[in-house]
């Protein structure tokens, strides 16, 4: 692939918070079945988790037409055999493309996406996971009000790298958050507490 044509952007987060997640995915996930990732974005965690897991077949997904055309370059790149061909779905859909998981993961995405695609979330993992099945969020999220790093705080206020318009509830995010999951409590919900440490945009 020359580089002009190739699709893939190399994030900095995901070279940082790709070991730790992956750490907490060792301990969390089922020892086999199959894990569908919602918001893959570049697909580099997708490849990366894929080739370090491969008892587990790796479903990766986006909306998003350009991020699904990385997720699929990063998926030829790696070879691994558990890494499926991305899909496409918007966790605000009531249709995904894939019925049933044995566990889900969501990374970096409900704290910049609308309240409707966060309850798409917890919807979609109803519907697709069977009871006790584990969905694993991360991101900078606060712990009852209170953010966990000055850069998480700093990035609660910087209205400008919002893709999505800014809502309140995102400032106590967890706590409306929690309030959503009891919806939802034959689920099991592991949270990982991630850092913002840079502007992208
Ligand atoms: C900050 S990026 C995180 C991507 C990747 N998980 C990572 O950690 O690098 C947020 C991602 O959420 C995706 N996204 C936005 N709205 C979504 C929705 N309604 N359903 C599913 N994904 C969505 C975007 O396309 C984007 O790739």
């Amino acid at each position: 692939m020359s580089e002009e044509s190739d699709p893939r952007p190399y994030y900095a987060h995901v070279a940082r918070n790709r070991e730790p997640i992956l750490e907490v995915l060792r301990r969390v996930l089922p020892p086999q079945g199959l894990v569908l990732e919602v918001a893959s974005g570049s697909g580099e965690h997708a490849a990366y988790f894929a080739k370090r897991l491969p008892t587990l077949l790796w479903q990766p997904t986006e909306p998003d037409p350009r991020a699904l055309a990385s997720i699929a370059a990063h998926r030829t790149a790696a070879g691994a055999p558990n890494l499926l061909t991305p899909l496409r779905l918007d966790a605000m859909s009531e249709e995904w493309p894939v019925q049933r998981a044995d566990a889900l993961v969501c990374i970096d995405m409900i704290h910049i996406t609308p309240w409707a695609a966060c309850k798409g979330l917890m919807t979609g993992a109803e519907r697709t996971l069977r009871s006790g099945g584990v969905l694993y969020l991360y991101g900078p999220y606060q712990i009852d009000g209170r953010h966990t790093a000055q850069s998480n705080e700093d990035f609660d206020g910087m209205e400008c790298i919002l893709l999505y318009p800014l809502a309140r509830w995102r400032r106590s995010f967890m706590t409306a958050f929690r309030k959503l999951w009891d919806a939802y409590t034959h689920l099991s919900l592991v949270v990982s507490y991630g850092l913002f440490r840079a502007c992208s945009m």
